[in-house]
């Protein structure tokens, strides 16, 4: 897997909740080539969180700084990158990673998406009256771009080695 990656990065999308930093941090160390998640890099650059960013900025600003990171991140690959939810919905940053990636999108059911973000809520995009109808509605106005990315491997119940292994195969 390491050789047919050459110098490209492997980019992980989907929706939050589908493991994208867990799984990518593993597939990175499998690898032996560096992790990064551009929701941390955002907070690192910025010196704020994302809920903050969101609060003092606005969804667009923080789409444009997260364009600008994914950007620089894409550069010097091979990495292993994992990305916010929306990055690859947002078309600019979807051309980086097209341009400088293998984009894989693990692919859940809206159940384990939301046993997962149910038990943190530091996502803004979920504080509404019923965050789970949100995250349906992300979920049906989002798959058909997320189904863009080169590959697709299903986020099921299962263990991350089990997603691991499917994401290097
Ligand atoms: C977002 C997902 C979050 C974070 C921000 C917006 C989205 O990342 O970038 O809250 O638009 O889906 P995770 O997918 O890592 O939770």
């Amino acid at each position: 897997a390491r050789a047919a990656l050459g110098r490209r990065n492997l980019v992980l999308v989907g929706l939050m909740g589908a493991g994208k930093s867990s799984v990518g941090r593993l597939v990175a160390q499998q690898l032996s080539i560096p992790f990064v998640d551009t929701d941390a890099e955002i907070e690192r650059v910025s010196r704020m969180t994302i809920a903050e960013l969101f609060a003092a900025y606005g969804e667009q600003e923080f789409r444009a700084l997260e364009t600008r990171v994914i950007k620089r991140l894409l550069r010097g690959g091979p990495r292993v990158v994992s990305t916010g939810g929306g990055a690859f919905i947002n078309e600019n940053t979807r051309q980086h990673v097209k341009r400088g990636g293998l984009s894989v999108w693990l692919k859940a059911d809206i159940d384990v998406l939301w046993e997962r973000v149910n038990k943190r809520d530091t996502r803004p995009l979920l504080k509404t009256e019923n965050p789970k109808q949100t995250l349906e509605s992300l979920m049906n106005a989002r798959y058909p771009i997320y189904a863009e990315a080169d590959l697709t491997v299903l986020s099921r119940d299962v263990s991350k080695e089990v997603m691991v292994k499917e994401v290097l195969a």
